[in-house]
């Protein structure tokens, strides 16, 4: 068993999980685009990690390429503004595009990356989420086509996902404990 750090309350994913959630993605993924070539574009910085794993799990060319938005900053709640922090290098008009995505919480984040990219007229555009957080009696404004798994209200953090820039290179998904985060 792998040593959970002392800062986490509870493991809901452990490698092993996560590695067959994301191999059953990518098969997924495989199929719905045979025969294209689409355009992953990971949402910097949380989604690096799924991104690494989930590309080598997509049996079809494909491009990639990075946004960086933010919502949260540092802080523990969403600043409600979303800002983009880097564009991407690409040309998205006519391309088949899919957004991979580390966790939709509010959907807030989603929701104005879908505005954005649209206007930049890709061929089709859809969502890969590894996880949705379900807050009861909040519904999200994006529905992904590929969602990973559904996670708790807890703050939860490690495989990209940070509190304060900490604990994304946790290998497995867990729970923060409160006092961490000053709840
Ligand atoms: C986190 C997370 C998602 C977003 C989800 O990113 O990685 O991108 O928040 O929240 P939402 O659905 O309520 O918008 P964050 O803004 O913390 O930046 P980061 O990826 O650099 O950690
Ligand atoms: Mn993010
Ligand atoms: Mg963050």
């Amino acid at each position: 068993m792998e040593q959970i750090h002392p800062d986490v309350s509870k493991v809901i994913l452990s490698e092993e999980d996560i590695k067959g959630i994301v191999a059953r993605m990518g098969a997924e993924i495989t199929k719905d685009y045979a025969g294209k070539n689409p355009l992953l574009i990971a949402v910097l910085r949380g989604a690096v990690v799924f991104m690494g794993d989930v590309m080598r799990a997509i049996d079809c060319p494909l491009g990639i390429d990075f946004m960086a938005v933010s919502s949260y900053g540092d802080g523990a709640v969403s600043s409600g503004v979303v800002r983009i922090v880097k564009d991407l290098d690409t040309k998205i008009e006519g391309r088949d595009v899919l957004i991979i995505e580390d966790i939709l919480d509010s959907g807030l984040t989603l929701k104005y990356l879908m505005k954005n990219l649209r206007s930049r007229r890709p061929a089709s555009l859809e969502i890969a989420a590894f996880l949705v957080k379900d807050v009861p009696g909040q519904e999200t404004a994006v529905t992904p086509r590929y969602v990973g798994a559904h996670v708790p209200d807890e703050f939860i953090v490690g495989y990209g996902l940070d509190f304060a820039e900490r604990y994304r290179n946790l290998p497995y998904i867990g729970i923060l404990k409160p006092e961490v985060y000053g709840k």
